[in-house]
């Protein structure tokens, strides 16, 4: 069986393995386990200059190689152009998007540099899989440097209609540089059609055949049993308490403009104000971990949030109730995966987002016999997958509070059927199932 080299530009850390791992390390985990493999991306660090050549952790079958980023080219290529210009292009948001032509050269720089210092440790019959926005131009370096193994390569996020994208300086040459990979995947059908129309305005036809739609999944009996495991926990046991009885409404996003997040307060504090039955008897969760905090459109966005919480709490808090509870910092997964069980809501609400894990897990963590609703945006990469949600316009307070009032108000049989509608995608449908289906076409 051939090696598979995973490239990324987050490689999880060697020792963050089982529940701390993030989403694309579980999503892996089986395709890793059964054959030799190896990471090889951003070590994290940021340095004088960009490191030439990898520092290499070797655990048993598993090889972790990466590089330390200088600060100028981690300044361009990761807070520039790919999170200051891509990422808010491929989400639809052109207005948000800055574009320097710096930015874009150190941007691809940076690719080169990766391709030259993962050429040298590749076999003829690896197998290489790059993954997200900031490695589009990854496989064709490697190709202008000799290589020839099969590469392929996922897109996370979503891909916009041509009409959009084509507005970015340099389109056609990202769009050419993907035509390098074997396989091209992205999360939907919508994405696939998009992306598709992309190759071919820019005369990549052939490129477009090779474009197919994975929609990425969870390990949903892993974070089932870490939910119900974590009802015998004291974190869990503590947070439940202190509801005295309240429903729970929860929230589960990194402090992302993506993430809907001032319209989903707007659209609790539409329901605090409207819907009176509800008020004293709910209580909000949100967890936002900061993430990208040195980003100047996530600073802004945080600001605002603090002001949403304050003014949503000062209008309707009572002396013992406090209608929203809002962290920016991590939460352990373990700990995350009980107060989801908990929750008689899981608010899901972005603007945009390619699949969108935290739905799955929210339907992964209820309990069958009296599990709570999913409330989701239209526009997550998950919404055709999961038929059983409460659909919301996530730019719609009004919507947003109507729906909550419906999913707050749902008896329980509405509850189980809309539950065991999307049991089949979330389990069937798993992270297992999406590994195997990309690495099966990238080998055909
Ligand atoms: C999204 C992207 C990933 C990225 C993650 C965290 O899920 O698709 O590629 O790693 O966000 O963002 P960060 O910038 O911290 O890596």
């Amino acid at each position: 069986m051939s090696r598979l080299v995973i490239v990324a530009n987050r490689v999880p850390n060697p020792r963050e393995r089982g529940a701390t791992a993030g989403g694309l390390a579980v999503a892996l985990k089986d395709a890793m386990s059964r054959r030799e493999a190896m990471w090889f991306g951003w070590s994290g660090q940021t340095a004088e200059a960009t490191a030439t050549e990898p520092s290499i952790n070797t655990q048993g079958k598993l090889t972790y190689a990466t590089l330390d980023l200088g600060r100028e080219d981690y300044r361009r290529y990761y807070q520039g152009f790919a999170n200051a210009t891509l990422w808010p292009t491929l989400h639809y948001r052109l207005g948000l998007a800055l574009f320097q032509r710096a930015d874009y050269a150190g941007y691809r720089a940076v690719n080169a540099a990766f391709a030259t210092a993962l050429a040298p440790l590749l076999r003829p019959d690896d197998l290489v899989w790059t993954h997200d926005f900031h490695l589009f131009p990854f496989g064709a370096e490697l190709r202008r440097l000799g290589c020839r193994q099969r590469q392929g390569f996922f897109l996370h996020i979503p891909f916009p209609p041509f009409g959009l994208f084509s507005a970015l300086p340099k389109a056609e040459e990202l769009l050419a540089d993907l035509a390098a990979y074997d396989v091209i995947g992205v999360q939907t059908e919508d994405d696939a059609a998009n992306l598709r129309g992309a190759l071919v305005a820019v005369g990549q036809a052939e490129a477009a055949e090779r474009v197919a739609a994975f929609p990425v999944g969870i390990d949903a009996e892993a974070f089932r049993k870490l939910a119900e495991r974590a009802m015998d926990r004291a974190d869990t046991r503590r947070f439940s308490q202190s509801l005295v009885g309240r429903d729970l409404v929860i929230g589960v996003d990194r402090l992302d403009y993506t993430k809907g997040l001032p319209q989903r307060f707007a659209g609790y504090a539409q329901l605090l104000a409207r819907f009176k039955a509800h008020h004293g008897k709910v209580t909000y969760l949100q967890v936002a971990p900061v993430s990208r905090g040195d980003v100047a459109q996530y600073r802004s966005l945080r600001r605002e949030l603090d002001e949403w919480v304050g003014r949503i709490n000062g209008q309707h808090a009572e002396p013992d109730w406090a209608p929203l509870r809002y962290m920016t910092r991590a939460v352990p997964r373990p700990t995350l995966a009980g107060f989801m069980r908990i929750a008689r809501v899981g608010l899901v609400t972005p603007l945009r987002d390619g699949m969108n894990l935290v739905a799955k897990e929210y339907v992964a963590a209820q309990d069958p016999a009296d599990p709570g609703v999913l409330l989701l945006s239209r526009f997550a990469g998950a919404a055709p997958q999961l038929p059983g949600a409460v659909l919301v316009n996530p730019l719609d307070p009004d919507a947003i509070a109507e729906a909550l009032d419906a999913a707050l108000s749902m008896p329980k049989e509405e509850r189980v059927a809309r539950w065991e509608a999307m049991r089949p995608a979330v389990w069937e449908a798993g992270a297992r199932a999406w590994g195997r289906d990309f690495l099966a076409a990238l080998e055909a």
